[in-house]
C-alpha cells in the first residue's frame, strides 16, 4: 500500500497545533510500557520533548519531499549512533509513536490510518537505521595518523 502523504502532512499540521503536548505522552508512554530505554535519555526532558517534537512535525509535513527527507533522516539515523540506539529499539519508539496519534486523533484513527502511519513510520527507521549501519561499517573505517587527520 502507498503511504497516504496527504493524511500523514495534515496530521503533520494537526500535531503543530497540539504542540509538545504530544510529546509529553509520547515519552510517558514509552517510559512506561518500555522502561529499559529511560535510562538512555536525560533525567530531565524538556528539550528533548521539544527537539523530538520539531522533529516529527518535519517528518510528517516532508513526507512527501524526499529530497529533503532522505538527507535528514540519514543524519538523524547517523546521530543517534552517539546515543547507542539499537535497530530493535526502533519497535519501542514506533509502538509509542502508534500510540500517541491514537491518543490524538481519537476517532480518526481508522484501521487505513494506523496503516499508513505504520508504513511511513517503518520507512523512516528504515532510512534512519541503514545510514547508521553504513557508517558504522569497518570498510569505511579511517584510522588516524600521528597529527590526527584521517589515513588516506
Ligand atoms: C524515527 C525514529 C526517531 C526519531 C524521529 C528520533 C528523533 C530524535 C531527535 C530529533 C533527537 C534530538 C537530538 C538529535 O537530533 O540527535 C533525538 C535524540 C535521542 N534519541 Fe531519538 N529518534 C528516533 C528514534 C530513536 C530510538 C529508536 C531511540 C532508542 C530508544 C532513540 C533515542 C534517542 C536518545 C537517547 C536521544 C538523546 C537524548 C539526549 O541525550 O538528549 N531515538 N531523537
Amino acid at each position: 500500500m502507498a503511504i497516504n502523504t496527504e493524511l500523514i502532512k495534515a496530521h503533520g499540521a494537526a500535531i503543530k497545533g497540539l504542540g509538545t503536548q504530544v510529546t509529553s505522552y509520547f515519552y510517558d508512554y514509552m517510559f512506561s510500557h518500555f522502561p529499559e530505554v529511560r535510562k538512555m535519555f536525560p533525567e530531565t526532558m524538556t528539550t528533548q520533548k521539544e527537539r523530538l517534537f520539531n522533529s516529527l512535525v518535519y517528518i510528517s509535513t516532508n513526507i512527501d519531499n524526499p529530497a529533503a527527507l532522505v538527507p535528514y533522516l540519514e543524519r538523524l539515523g547517523e546521530g543517534h549512533i552517539k546515543y547507542d540506539t539499537r535497530p530493535e529499539q526502533y519497535d519501542a519508539v514506533g509502538v509509542s509513536l502508534m500510540k500517541t496519534l491514537e491518543h490524538f486523533l481519537g476517532s480518526a484513527w481508522t484501521p487505513e490510518v494506523s496503516a499508513t502511519w505504520s508504513e511511513a513510520y517503518n520507512l523512516a527507521a528504515k532510512v534512519m537505521t541503514e545510514a547508521a549501519a553504513r557508517s558504522m561499517d569497518p570498510a569505511r573505517y579511517k584510522p588516524l595518523s600521528q597529527d590526527g587527520t584521517p589515513v588516506r
